[in-house]
């Protein structure tokens, strides 16, 4: 058997390094790779550190979607320091009959030859260099060719994908957007753990006097009073969905800020914001301000935290898979004390029994008003019907 080693701090494990080991193993046609999370010491940060069964567990999720990718825990139950050749002579010892390949990041090849015992790792191993940062090549070759007197090394041709575990961290801690750069579960994890700071902006006090005087000097008397009602509303959903009502009362309170700019105000904003959106959007006036509204915030306010700017991005469409936060305040809107449709009382009691039967009875209800207009369904719309019609359906066959 062909197998790989890949050491690293994995903190967390992001679609780079999944990217760069199955590269490896395509390139060097590896039956097996072993990811090895190395041991931190624990940072003074909170930003920075997770306990290692975290990371470990992170790693497993991200592995899961290749059979050749597996997580090998050596080094984080060993008590010794974590020397490259102990983890060598362990896969040695496991794996008496393989061929060993171990992967290293083109800098370390540079200072290769510092390593402990680096002869007895080139003796055991096949060094393999991934990761090839910008660097001069003709450094890395005169490099490898002086130390292939003790060993194989072979040079990736792969290029890697330049993502920063660092970066992921800040970008957590703030509670921007970082799940593009990670796997799936592992985004899940993260925030079902509060992991890195998740959040982090709750310490934040999220300030609403100054917002609600630029409300009253810019909405209409009724807007505004809507407004100060769905801050409300939300708030109480966040206490029981176990939400953060501070965080759900600005969204609630901020969801409508654009209702009533004009259009080509609001178009502007649309399209400098940078949010993607659906054709019916677009041609939908009244669906025109939420999408207005998230960049407003963003720009004139500052807020960053992507799961506000979300939930007053969608208030109006919904989507699939929406967060709790985007549910609160897409119900909230729906609910407040103003509203006065004619099954506005039976919507109320189902948003204080389900979640998710509320929110599949909104998208119903807000696609069937649509319909009688004569509307058009955006897409992202049909998508939350869908996504909450199964999860509807997946929880009854449960019982
Ligand atoms: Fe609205
Ligand atoms: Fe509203």
């Amino acid at each position: 058997m062909r197998i790989g080693i890949y050491g690293g701090s994995f903190n967390p494990v992001h679609n780079g390094h999944i990217h760069l080991a199955k590269a490896a193993a395509d390139e060097f046609e590896l039956d097996r790779i072993y990811l090895v999370p190395s041991k931190i010491s624990p940072h003074r940060s909170s930003d920075e550190y997770v306990p290692e069964e975290d990371r470990l567990e992170m790693l497993r999720l991200a592995c899961e979607g290749d059979g050749r990718l597996c997580v090998c825990d050596y080094e984080l139950k060993s008590d010794r320091v974590s020397y490259s050749i102990y983890t060598v002579e362990h896969f040695r010892s496991e794996y008496p009959g393989s061929e060993l390949f171990l992967l290293v990041g083109s800098d370390m090849l540079l200072s290769f030859d510092k390593w402990f015992r680096f002869e007895d790792i080139l003796s055991q191993v096949t060094l393999c260099v991934v990761s090839r940062q910008g660097g001069d090549m003709d450094e890395l070759e005169q490099k490898a060719q002086e130390l292939r007197k003790f060993g194989n090394i072979l040079i990736s041709s792969s290029a890697p994908l330049e993502i920063s575990s660092t970066e992921i961290r800040k970008k957590i801690a703030k509670n921007s957007n970082f799940a593009c750069y990670l796997d799936e579960n592992v985004v899940q994890y993260i925030r079902s753990r509060e992991l890195y700071s998740l959040r982090g902006e709750r310490k934040l006090n999220y300030n609403t006097e100054d917002k609600k005087k630029f409300l009253k000097e810019h909405l209409s008397a009724k807007r505004y009073t809507h407004s100060m009602n769905v801050a409300a509303e939300c708030r109480r959903l966040a206490d029981k969905y176990g939400e953060d009502p501070d965080k759900a009362y600005f969204a609630g309170l901020l969801h409508d800020v654009c209702k009533e700019m004009p259009d080509d105000e609001q178009r502007e904003l649309v399209i400098s914001g940078g949010f993607t959106y659906c054709r019916e959007e677009l041609e939908t006036r009244s669906l025109l301000h939420a999408l207005a509204g998230a960049a407003f915030i963003k720009k004139e306010f500052g807020v960053e935290d992507i799961d506000i700017l979300n939930a007053v991005r969608f208030h109006t469409v919904g989507r699939a898979g929406m967060s709790r936060l985007e549910e609160i305040v897409y119900l909230g809107d729906l609910i407040s004390a103003d509203r006065d449709y004619k099954d506005v009382d039976k919507m109320r009691k189902l948003a204080y029994t389900s979640l998710n039967a509320a929110m599949l009875e909104a998208f119903a209800f807000s696609m069937r008003s649509v319909i009688k207009k004569g509307g058009l369904i955006p897409i992202c719309t049909a998508e939350g019907y869908n996504f909450y019609t199964r999860l509807e359906r997946d929880e009854k066959k449960q019982h």
